[in-house]
């Protein structure tokens, strides 16, 4: 039995494996209609979600599985103090797999190690987030044909983005990348990512302040919400909300197959002009996300096509 806690759990062949099946269901759906027939989901949602929690509830159900669950802590047992341990025994007599997002860091790590069935990350704290960086391989891969030779800008919080966390760590493992890191001083990327994953691997990358300095050079950016709910002072929140704001002006020096995502949701950080831009991908990443997690959710039940 397999879970996904983080992005390290897959091998790049895994990695791999997982992007063209999920090309396959795009180009053959009906092959894929009845894999779950007879499964269950539990969706275990401790914090906010629309994507996620949504996006596994309709890939499970396109895979003809069905789906129970909680979409918030206060209506689950946690509100009457049940640990994540016990929750995880719980679901396992209940589900054949289960997908949990938490405001802790570490809890899906828990539910593994107390669980009968698969578990999926969907998200801890300002942790990881597996199953967004999966979304973006894919979105990467159909966007540009490749998921080597490119030069990506992350920009943002790259301090409480878990999404930008688990996302160089993927990259990390294709050839001739570069990481642009654009962010104000105080949200820069964690000093045990430049260390573990980029100084450690020789990965080339640059921080900078400078949006509009990194501009041309980007083949990818990658922009991020400021994550408010992260911030111990609303004043700090409120002073570095606006720091990078992509408007149609700020693009003017950009590549003409720049690829622009976001793990949504946004808030200030992309003027909406910017979405009929061919080169804003992020609702198709949306899309992606649910295809990439039906080839997830049938490959750790290992249920043959
Ligand atoms: N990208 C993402 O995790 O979105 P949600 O918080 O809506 O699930």
């Amino acid at each position: 039995m397999k879970h996904l806690i983080g992005i390290e759990d897959l091998t790049n062949e895994e990695i791999d494996a997982l992007i063209a099946t999920a090309e396959d269901i795009i180009a053959n759906p009906a092959k894929y209609a009845e894999v779950c027939h007879g499964k269950k989901l539990a969706t275990l949602f401790y914090e906010p979600s629309t994507r996620t929690r949504l996006s596994f509830e309709s890939a499970m159900m396109e895979l003809g599985g069905n789906v129970i669950g909680f979409s918030e802590a206060q209506s689950s047992s946690a509100a009457k103090g049940e640990s994540v341990a016990d929750t995880a025994k719980v679901i396992s007599c209940f589900a054949d797999i289960m997908v949990m997002r938490h405001f802790k860091e570490g809890a899906p790590m828990v539910a593994s190690l107390n669980s009968t069935i698969p578990v999926i990350n969907a998200g801890d704290g300002g942790h990881n987030h597996p199953t967004q960086t999966l979304t973006d391989l894919l979105t990467i891969k159909r966007e540009k044909g490749r998921l080597d030779n490119l030069t990506v800008g992350l920009c943002g919080d790259l301090k409480f983005g878990r999404t930008v966390h688990s996302l160089i760590s993927a990259m990390a493992r294709y050839k001739n990348i570069k990481f642009v890191l654009i962010s104000p001083d105080e949200l820069k990327i964690p000093d045990y990512i430049k260390q573990d994953v980029l100084e450690k691997n020789g990965i080339e990358y640059v921080e900078t302040a400078s949006l509009d300095g990194a501009m041309p050079e980007l083949d990818i950016l990658y922009m991020t919400r400021v994550q408010r709910e992260r911030f111990f002072n609303e004043q700090d929140y409120i002073r570095l909300k606006d720091s990078y704001i992509l408007t149609p002006e700020k693009l003017d020096s950009a590549k003409s197959d720049l690829a622009i995502l976001h793990p949504l949701p946004r808030v200030n950080e992309i003027s909406v002009a910017i979405d009929k831009d061919p080169r804003a991908c992020y609702f198709r990443q949306v899309l992606n996300g649910k295809y990439i997690r039906m080839a997830l959710i049938k490959y750790l039940l290992e249920v043959a096509r």
